[in-house]
């Protein structure tokens, strides 16, 4: 059987153990007769791997019980117009801080709904940068981050703070999981899983209880974050496959040794990539500035789009797939998720010498 490097930005590779143990399972789980996407959602197989799930995810990223664990659809960009139509009233303004395509995304959502507030911005730098300077306005309903910046290749290593009566709102679709985080320093967290959670299908929302008060009765059922705190995110017919896998991710990193573990292989990866991007005497340009350097998306350019081109024919014949930078920025971005493992990264750098030592 083949398997490639998998550097896709998301859906994203998943561990080979995880994958290993659906096949087993996918036919007759538990003893039930049927694949875990056949059982009903009220069952009470299904409840236990749905409760299982979120029992896992609170112990991993060590969630306080005054938090609510969410599981919903229409991805990250959903939530771009949930947040605001539950957060945002008429007589207050959304805090954006602007550092890549996604958190513009969800700004654009924001103006939509009321009044909103660009804090800072990173823009002028081409998201090269973390936006710093950052300013609130006197009537903020909440700022609203992007922890890690997928296109652009840039992660927040040190979050702002707010005053405690302004919630801090952050899109971790792209480093969840991946570190340790004070969740604490959050009134919401949010990911689609599809980069270090699972496949994709389901979102995970982590809300601060006393939030959850602010929602009003008079948007739709289905975009108030009380309806699925109310009901266990089991309101509707959840994703439950996305589910099922997303608790099979989570007890594999619990195997790995959690997020520490984690963090400090995602670190080892990240710094393979950027040292050959270093060493290369500017044959490869990162496109982030060092201390903006993200651990999950490493971006990079070569000296002219021809050769960018034969880099990444090359690269294909080679076995790695994925490493072409998002449609918008062009170039290279290798996506260095929790799942894909060290040896990839080296096989990358190894690939990225050879490809230079015959081309510069
Ligand atoms: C940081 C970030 N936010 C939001 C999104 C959009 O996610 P979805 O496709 O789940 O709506 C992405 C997708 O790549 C992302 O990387």
């Amino acid at each position: 059987m083949k398997r490639v490097y998998n550097f896709n930005a998301g859906p994203a590779a998943l561990p080979k153990q995880v994958l290993h143990r659906a096949q087993e399972e996918l036919l007759d789980f538990q003893d039930t007769g049927m694949s875990v996407m056949e059982l009903s959602h009220r069952s009470k197989e299904y409840e236990k791997v749905h409760q299982k799930a979120a029992t896992l995810l609170q112990e991993l990223l060590q969630i306080p019980n005054d938090y609510e664990i969410l599981f919903m659809q229409g991805g990250a960009s959903l939530q771009f117009s949930a947040i605001p139509l539950n957060f945002l009233p008429s007589d207050k303004t959304a805090n954006y801080s602007l550092s890549g395509s996604w958190s513009e995304k969800a700004l654009k959502e924001a103006q939509k709904i009321g009044s909103t507030h660009t804090s800072s911005t990173a823009k002028e730098t081409g998201y090269s940068t973390i936006p710093s300077q950052l300013t609130l306005s006197t009537d903020a309903a909440y700022l609203h981050i992007t922890s890690n910046n997928t296109i652009f290749g840039t992660q927040w290593w040190e979050f702002p703070s707010t005053p405690s009566y302004i919630p801090l709102i952050a899109d971790m679709s792209s480093d969840i999981l991946s570190r340790t985080i004070n969740v604490e320093d959050f009134s919401l967290i949010y990911a689609g899983a599809q980069k270090n959670l699972g496949p994709s299908g389901v979102t995970v929302v982590i809300i601060k209880k006393e939030l959850l008060e602010q929602c009003p009765s008079n948007i739709p059922t289905m975009l108030n974050y009380q309806t699925h705190a109310k009901n266990k995110s089991l309101y509707n017919t959840p994703p439950t496959f996305s589910i099922y896998m997303l608790s099979l991710v989570l007890d594999w990193v619990a195997e790995q040794g959690g997020i520490e573990a984690m963090e400090r292989i995602n670190k080892e990866k990240a710094e393979l990539l950027y040292e050959t991007i270093d060493q290369s005497e500017g044959f490869y340009i990162g496109h982030a500035e060092k201390d903006a350097r993200s651990h999950m998306n490493v971006t990079f350019n070569l000296p002219s789009e021809e050769l960018t081109s034969n880099f990444l024919i090359q690269a294909k014949e080679e076995g790695f797939v994925g490493l072409g930078g998002h449609r918008m920025v062009g170039g290279c971005r290798a996506s260095i998720y929790n799942a894909v493992p060290l040896e990839s990264c080296q096989a990358l750098a190894d690939f990225m010498k050879s490809f230079q030592a015959k081309n510069r």
